[in-house]
């Protein structure tokens, strides 16, 4: 299955240090394709692939870092290119001061997505990983948690099978629902991060689980 990194922002860069060393021949997509060719020199992330986001979206799943303002028009232009594939959606809705939501607490960025592409297995996964995090993943030795939720059950299973070589806790999140939850424990971790002065150093791990990534 071809992979492929919508975006070059803070989670762009941070995801594709985790992810090209397990995902071999990883297409990285942006609006500026060059932009591509020099954070692939200075990451040094071999094997990975820079390309358009037209590009990028021939993949079979398909991982953006776009802003929730920014997803929705995206995913209705780009609805048929989506269509059939695998999105993994890691957008929390702030508001510009990151002081709150922009959506209703009956919904979450990723149902909303899945409403405008209904024909796109829309997979949750990284919305509690800060972009810090990438850098060092684990703290004290321990790996952080990360929650994949899906309506579609074998769309899930296939992205936790993905993301389990990397140095995280991959779990099974559930349906699409719990992002409800998921993303706004973001909003209090970066709260807490800030109050206790380790922003954006910040994800979670769940206690009494004993699963690990060895
Ligand atoms: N920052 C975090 O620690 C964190 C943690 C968890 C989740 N998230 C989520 O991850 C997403 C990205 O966050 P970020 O901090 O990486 O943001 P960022 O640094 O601003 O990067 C966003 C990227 O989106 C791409 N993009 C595509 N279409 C765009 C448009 N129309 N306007 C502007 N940019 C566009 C750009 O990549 P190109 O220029 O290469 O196209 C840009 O670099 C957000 O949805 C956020 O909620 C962030």
């Amino acid at each position: 299955m071809k992979v492929s990194l919508l975006g070059t922002g803070r989670m762009g860069q941070g995801l594709i240090k985790v992810l090209s060393p397990h995902i071999k021949g990883i297409i990285w997509g942006s609006r500026t394709p060059v932009k591509v060719n020099h954070l692939i020199n200075e990451l040094k992330c071999e094997g990975v692939q820079s390309a358009t986001y037209e590009e990028a979206l021939e993949a079979d799943i398909i991982i953006h870092s776009l802003w929730f303002r920014d997803l929705l028009p995206f995913a209705e232009e780009n609805k048929k290119k989506l269509a059939n594939k695998i999105l993994v959606d890691i957008v929390n809705p702030f508001t510009e001061d990151f002081s709150d939501f922009t959506t209703e607490w009956g919904t979450s960025a990723a149902e909303e997505l899945q409403k405008v592409i209904p024909d796109t297995k829309v997979v949750g996964a990284f919305k509690n990983t800060f972009f810090k995090i990438f850098d060092n993943p684990l703290h004290n030795g321990l790996e952080s948690d990360v929650y994949v939720t899906s309506d579609h059950e074998e769309s899930r299973q296939t992205v936790i099978t993905l993301l389990e070589p990397l140095p995280f806790r991959v779990f099974d999140g559930g349906v699409l629902k719990n992002n409800r939850t998921i993303e706004r424990m973001t909003l209090f971790e970066r709260e807490m991060a800030i109050r206790y002065g380790h922003y954006p150093y910040v994800s979670f791990r769940l206690f009494g689980n004993e699963k690990t990534n060895e």
